[in-house]
């Protein structure tokens, strides 16, 4: 098993390991608050999958227990005040008290939704992420932010709420479409162009899927920033390479192009432009054009950049008038740079 320590004021630990699904009760009984009731969440997809057997080990585990299982549909859509609400309604009927425990169970929809109910519900009660997809793995539940969308945009509403634990079992990405494989290796290889020694072992890894060490490691590059600036107003905002270009592709292709797969053409976006500017090594270009190919990651931004700028500054990153972008300059060696409205088309490459 892997610990991951992540330093926030109120710390906690993701533990990574093949098989943890099956431990879950015991890890969960023996959380410094154990909790009186747990509230499962989980979307209609992963739970038939996973739910079960997530509920049997937590009735075997004998503590007192009463089961509440909330499943919103799968997809973006269940990040809307109106599945919120109906989340809250079910927390009201099931009785949870502030010693109770939330679950998250599935992906970074799931995560978002149920850690903002739990951040909300009677000003906050514990939670706990098991996240099925990689990017909520590698990502979504590292970090404790949580949000809705709202009918005007994406991640409108939120909050930060750090969980008691997270639990990664890589196990459960055997069920994973390939296309969500996609999604979260191009979130993986942006978490790995921030770090050389993560990029080195994804550049000598030659699995399929990846397994508890490789998540592990890009876990630990991300609870390192997070530790750094819980509140992402400094290095954390490192992670946004590519995702200031990223976020526009998504928008700009009414949201057809998945966001993983967007932050890879906005990671192939910006390293061209840094090349060409001469703040970039060309050798971590290629390298990273080889990385994106060799997991069938569509590199090329397929807009013109004036269809682009109109999201780009609209991005709620954005401060008036300039907008903080993630300049590479090589693998492992990332900075944050304050570009105006009007220098924005020479970073769109
Ligand atoms: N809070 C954060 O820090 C943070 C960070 C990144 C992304 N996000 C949010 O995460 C969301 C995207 O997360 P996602 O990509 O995990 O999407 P998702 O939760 O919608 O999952 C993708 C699809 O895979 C299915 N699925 C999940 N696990 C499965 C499994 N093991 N087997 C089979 N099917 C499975 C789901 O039902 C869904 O249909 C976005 O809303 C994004 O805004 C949040
Ligand atoms: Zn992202």
């Amino acid at each position: 098993m892997i610990r991951i320590p992540v330093k926030t004021e109120k710390p906690y630990e993701v533990l990574v390991a093949e098989g943890l699904l099956q431990e879950a009760a015991a890890r969960i009984t023996a959380l410094p608050q154990k909790p009186g009731k747990v509230f499962l969440v989980s979307d209609q997809r992963v739970y038939p999958l996973y739910g079960p057997r997530l509920e049997e080990g937590l009735q075997a585990a004998g503590f007192e227990l009463r089961f509440c299982r909330f499943a919103p549909p799968a997809g973006e859509a269940s990040k809307s005040l109106a599945a919120y609400q109906q989340l809250l309604s079910a927390m009201v009927q099931a009785q949870l008290s502030r010693e109770d425990l939330v679950i998250a169970l599935g992906g970074g929809v799931t995560g978002d939704l149920a850690g903002f109910a739990a951040a909300t519900y009677l000003r906050g009660l514990p939670w706990v992420q098991i996240p099925t997809t990689l990017l909520a793995m590698i990502d979504a539940s590292v970090g404790g932010k949580t949000a809705l969308n709202l009918p005007e945009g994406k991640n409108l509403l939120g909050a930060f709420h750090q969980p008691a634990q997270v639990l990664c079992d890589p196990a459960l990405l055997a069920t994973l479409p390939a296309e969500e494989i996609k999604n979260g290796m191009g979130e993986l290889i942006k978490t790995a162009f921030l770090d050389e020694g993560l990029w080195k072992r994804l550049e000598a890894w030659e699995g399929a899927l990846p397994g508890a060490e490789l998540i592990a490691r890009a876990i630990q590059v991300k609870a390192a920033l997070v530790a750094q600036d819980e509140t992402d107003r400094g290095p954390r905002r490192l992670l946004n390479l590519g995702h200031s270009i990223g976020h526009a592709i998504e928008a700009a292709s009414a949201y057809q192009i998945p966001h993983g797969q967007a932050v890879a053409m906005g990671l192939g976006s910006i390293t061209r432009a840094a090349v060409r500017q001469g703040l970039c090594e060309g050798s971590a270009l290629a390298r990273l054009e080889a990385m994106l190919a060799r997991h069938h990651l569509n590199q090329d931004n397929p807009f013109k950049v004036a269809d682009l700028l109109p999201y780009m500054k609209r991005d709620k990153k954005a401060g008036s008038g300039r907008l903080t972008l993630v300049v590479p300059r090589r693998i492992g060696g990332c900075e944050l740079r304050e570009v105006s409205w009007a220098e924005l088309p020479d970073w769109i490459g």
